[in-house]
């Protein structure tokens, strides 16, 4: 278990031990946005498909409900994973669960679609950033896809208190060109539980 920059990890363990989902500004009843990716990329029931920072997100739910057989969820804090399986009830037993920070993460698979709702953000050094960009690299297979979703350039500059990077298409871009062809990009209003809204960036890839 890979548990990464310690005051980083405690934060998140702290957030999940301490607020209920409604108290998350990111808390989403249904990931929407992130289910009308996965349709575009008509992917077979086997395929590997991991959640990256996926926390208590509903996602993992939808995934088991149309059926994949291969939902990895990884997440720096053990209380979240804990809490989502516990949601899960019987059904947990299905998932991959992984306790590790992302940039220390060696996956054990390559995956078909790789998906990630404000966790990438949180990556403020260059250091940190290659590293993620490195491992999401080699970690999905040729013709696999990458969607991520950031604060976009209109979104709140922090999350969870924590400083975040914003993106635009361009600079999301050019962070994957290298390994990676764009497919296409959206905007999304997100409203947090709290009635205010955040501007997020989703952009899909395919591995070339
Ligand atoms: C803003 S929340 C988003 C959660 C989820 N993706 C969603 O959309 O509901 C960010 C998540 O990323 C996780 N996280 C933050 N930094 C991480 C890191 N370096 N490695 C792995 N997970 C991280 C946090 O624990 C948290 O669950």
């Amino acid at each position: 278990m890979n548990t990464g920059n310690n005051d980083n990890k405690r934060h998140w363990e702290n957030i999940y031990e301490t607020k209920g989902e409604k108290e998350l500004s990111w808390f989403q009843p249904y990931p929407d946005t992130s289910v009308e990716f996965l349709g575009l990329f008509k992917l077979p029931l086997t395929a590997h498909i991991i959640d990256i920072g996926g926390g208590d997100s509903h996602l993992v739910d939808v995934l088991l409900d149309k059926g994949y057989q291969n939902v990895w969820v990884l997440d720096i804090s053990a209380n979240a994973i804990e809490r989502v399986k516990k949601r899960l009830g019987e059904r947990a037993g299905k998932v991959h669960w992984i306790v590790s920070d992302i940039t220390e993460f060696e996956p054990p698979v390559q995956f078909d679609f790789w998906h990630d709702r404000a966790a990438f953000h949180f990556l403020t050094s260059e250091e940190k950033i290659n590293k993620y960009v490195s491992i999401a690299e080699n970690a999905i297979k040729q013709n696999g896809y990458l969607v991520l979703g950031t604060f976009s350039e209109q979104g709140p500059r922090k999350c969870s208190g924590l400083e975040i990077k914003q993106y635009s298409e361009t600079s999301m871009s050019a962070r994957f060109e290298v390994a990676f062809k764009r497919i296409k990009c959206t905007e999304t209003a997100h409203p947090t539980p709290f009635g205010t809204i955040q501007n997020f960036l989703f952009c899909a890839f395919q591995k070339k």
